[in-house]
């Protein structure tokens, strides 16, 4: 693979100074970046000195090795990944994990490959693969924007799940959204014909992003004639959605699949 050319011209191949193959250590503190630099990209996130409970720190050493696979800019082969070949579903911030293990029991016959930069999330979700002894979720801990555009292969996905990313409220942080043409365009990219993705926010003004964003991807089309879809029953309500709810905020669920 040449590594200096974006599957992707809308966005920039890796810089010269990123990270080699396999230069991920999983339990480091996430990278700080609050401009492009080194990322070639605006970061949707920034560094966290979140608290880390012992047993999340002690799943991180324990089981990051069985249930995480590195970044490599090198494209990821899922029956290898996963020791199956089986529709897979990419998640992006999963957060602590709940939606996704619970999403992944409910459907026990689908890959679920989840990305998170934060530790905590990361020994969150570890301790809970661990402990249900479910085999199809997987991790990665790294930027979901390098991933796609690195590690997943073009058409190879069955659908992408993002559930209430940073609304970066303040207008000036909005470039700082997860949601912006150029990452739909690769996502939209990776999903094979007729997979989907799905997104949701408790967010109005991102809702409306999400909703321009999307229905101006040439290769999505809306499944939901009225703009926004009803919550799909396999969504739990997670952690996030609870506390929007009792602000008094509506939540917004879009679902649109691949041409
Ligand atoms: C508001 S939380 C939502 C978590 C979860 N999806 C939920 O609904 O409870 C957003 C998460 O996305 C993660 N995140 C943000 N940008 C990311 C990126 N570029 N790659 C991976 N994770 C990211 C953050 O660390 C955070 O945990």
């Amino acid at each position: 693979m040449n590594m200096t050319t974006s599957p992707n011209s809308d966005l920039p191949a890796p810089a010269d100074n990123a990270a080699p193959a396999g230069d991920a250590p999983a339990s480091d503190n996430v990278i700080t970046s609050t401009t492009p630099s080194g990322a070639g990209h605006i970061r949707s996130f920034v560094h966290r000195r979140a608290h880390i409970t012992p047993g999340q720190k002690e799943a991180l050493d324990r089981l990051m090795p069985l249930w995480s696979l590195p970044y490599r800019r090198a494209t990821l082969d899922f029956t290898k990944a996963f020791g199956r070949n089986a529709p897979t579903v990419l998640e992006i911030g999963f957060g602590m994990g709940e939606t996704t293990q619970k999403i992944a029991a409910a459907r026990p016959d689908d890959n679920f490959l989840g990305i998170e930069v934060f530790n905590a999330g990361v020994g969150a979700m570890l301790k809970r693969i661990d402990e249900s002894g479910q085999q199809n979720i997987r991790i990665i801990q790294h930027d979901a924007v390098e991933v796609a555009r690195d590690m997943i292969a073009p058409n190879s996905l069955a659908g992408v799940h993002i559930y209430f990313p940073d609304p970066w409220p303040k207008n000036r942080h909005h470039k700082r959204r997860l949601i912006q043409p150029p990452f739909i365009a690769l996502l939209a990219s990776r999903i094979a014909p007729g997979g989907y993705i799905h997104c949701a926010t408790d967010w109005e003004n991102y809702a409306e992003q999400m909703l321009e964003v999307l229905g101006a991807e040439p290769s999505l089309v809306n499944t939901s004639p009225d703009g926004y879809a009803p919550r799909p029953e396999f969504r739990p309500q997670t952690k996030f959605e609870t506390r929007g709810l009792r602000l008094g905020h509506g939540v917004w669920d879009l679902i649109f699949t691949r041409k």
